[in-house]
């Protein structure tokens, strides 16, 4: 969508008339509250005694954000571990950029003095008595999430582990199943969970103002190709290659450059569908009532770095194993979906997601089309809403400021409707305040409400991502992967999803592939 910066501002206004009207009561707490906004937004409270003594587990650029946004009121940071030197000291030194300000400047040098330092996650947990550890936040590789958070649950510790849950679909079931078993919390960090502007998005989607949804357009596209570059390839620092070379095979690496670039291979990363199109597809999936998809169909392909002779990007040899382009299509139940019946069945809602690195005109974001109106969910940070125009109502389109009407006909659901002044309502501007100056990708409350849930002994279905919600976001982006890999349609089984059953897509799809090696599956049923 391109769109004029006026235009922008009348679609966020837009979304806070709505909001402001569709949620009013509590909206109005919200903007008054003064217990934070992750408080009042997902129902938790401050914490009452000792913030929880918290060791975090790989501070890489995604661990130095966390450490960045812990809430030291709920979090107590005892202990950090990395194995790269040049790491661990960017957690305490930060790295001049604002959003990874290091814990000299975070916490001051006295407090940040205190918080011991391990090379490695072995040594934290064992020292997890001397620490009084109770909870472990890890943000390391993806091939590593689910053996660290198994050692971590087994010490008797709480785990908050960042996204994608894990590396296979059963060893998401083995953690849901060993943080039952040790009576510990397992939260995964999909942050949008906790993000006060998806949570207004949601509420807004589930009044019914979009009207009936069909489609859902999501995307991530960055331009790695000019100048030519790859965030996700980066070079060795020659400190963490001294320290480092030959002793990473016992940590899950086969070398150095295999830890530092782990994004690139199969063996420890997910693509860009576990990396990026995770967090969209559980975005997607909220917006249509958490429901579990029907199928995904796709195509990814290695198609632009390192082909001979083509342009620019040849200029390196490229030995990553990942796609650099994919585009993926998943079919969600409609409201009246039902599986077999040859009408219900035929209520499905499309999601496509598509992530290249070759042009990057769009933001990054989710586009939910309704047929009254249509929702965009810009960077994280901005949410745009147009009404429809056309069939009998008059307004709608870019340039068009809106309010709701409640009532349409016997439902009496509220509905969008032109608005003549340009200045936002009463309704409105607090729904804007509600949300915060700064709006919070929601890395603090998801940090918050996990400290509050160890305090509190609460059970672990009131984290808002507890595994069983994350293993659903692993299913679809490592099934997603294989329908690429496998170039077929793939339908999503309940076993799947069921944390206490052993079927999981990467051992059914290869079956059904073996069994119908060219063929479609369809003939399955
Ligand atoms: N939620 C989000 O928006 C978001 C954004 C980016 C990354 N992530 C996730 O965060 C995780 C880390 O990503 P990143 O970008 O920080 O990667 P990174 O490579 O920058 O950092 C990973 C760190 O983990 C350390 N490490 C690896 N194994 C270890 C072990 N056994 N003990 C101690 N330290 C170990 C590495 O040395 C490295 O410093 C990934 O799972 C990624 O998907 C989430």
């Amino acid at each position: 969508m391109k769109l004029t910066p006026e235009q922008i501002q009348i679609g966020k206004d837009n979304f806070h008339e709505a909001v402001g009207y569709t949620r009013r009561d509590f909206i109005k707490g919200a903007a008054a509250a003064t217990t934070g906004l992750g408080a009042m937004y997902f129902g938790y409270e401050k914490l009452e005694g000792e913030p929880v003594r918290v060791g975090f587990i790989g501070t890489g650029d995604e661990g130095n954000i966390l450490l960045n946004e812990h809430p030291p009121e709920y979090m107590n940071i005892v202990a950090v571990a990395d194995l790269r030197p040049t790491n661990l000291e960017r957690a305490f030194q930060g790295d001049g950029n604002d959003v990874r300000m290091g814990l000299f400047q975070k916490l001051g040098e006295e407090k940040a003095k205190t918080i011991k330092q391990f090379s490695n996650h072995k040594d934290l947990i064992e020292a997890k008595d001397e620490l009084g550890l109770e909870a472990v936040v890890i943000a390391v590789p993806l091939s590593q999430h689910a053996p660290i958070a198994m050692e971590a649950m087994e010490a008797g510790l709480h785990v908050l582990t960042e996204k994608l849950m894990a590396h296979s679909i059963t060893e998401c079931k083995k953690m849901i199943r060993k943080a039952a078993e040790k009576n510990r919390l397992l939260a995964v960090g999909h942050q949008r969970h906790y993000s006060v502007l998806y949570d207004n998005a949601n509420e807004l989607v589930k009044t019914g103002v979009l009207g009936d949804i069909k489609y859902i357009r999501a995307q991530w596209h960055r331009n790695n190709s000019f100048p030519l570059s790859d965030s996700w390839r980066k070079s060795v620092p020659k400190e963490d290659m001294e320290a480092l070379k030959g002793k990473v095979n016992e940590y899950g690496y086969e070398d150095v450059d295999q830890l530092i670039n782990w994004r690139l291979f199969n063996e420890t990363g997910g693509g860009l569908m576990a990396e990026l199109g995770s967090h969209q597809m559980d975005a997607a999936s909220i917006f249509l009532g958490k429901v579990h998809p029907v199928a995904v169909s796709g195509f990814g392909g290695k198609n632009f770095y390192g082909i001979k002779g083509i342009g620019p990007q040849d200029k390196w040899d490229d030995d990553r194993e990942i796609d650099d382009q994919i585009y993926v299509t998943f079919e969600f139940p409609g409201k009246t979906y039902e599986k077999g019946d040859p009408e219900k069945s035929r209520d499905k809602c499309v999601v496509t997601y598509s992530s290249i690195n070759t042009n990057k005109s769009e933001p990054y974001g989710e586009l939910v089309y309704g047929t009254r109106g249509t929702l965009w969910m810009k960077t994280e940070k901005e949410a745009i809403l147009y009404k429809e125009e056309g069939r009998g109502s008059t307004g709608g389109g870019p340039d068009q400021r809106l309010w709701v009407v409640n009532t349409e006909g016997a439902s009496g659901a509220p509905v969008l409707d032109a608005y003549e002044t340009t200045a936002p309502s009463a309704a409105a501007t607090t729904a804007s305040a509600s949300m915060g100056e700064k709006i919070s990708r929601g890395y603090r409350e998801e940090m918050e409400h996990f400290c509050y849930c160890i305090r509190n002994e609460s059970p672990l279905t009131d984290l808002r991502c507890n595994g069983v919600v994350a293993m659903a976001d692993a299913i679809m982006a490592l099934t997603a992967n294989l329908a690429m890999k496998y170039n077929r349609r793939i339908e999503f089984k309940d076993e799947w999803f069921d944390p206490y059953n052993d079927a999981v897509p990467e051992e059914d799809v290869v079956k059904l592939v073996e069994k119908f090696p060219q063929g479609s599956w369809d003939d399955l049923a």
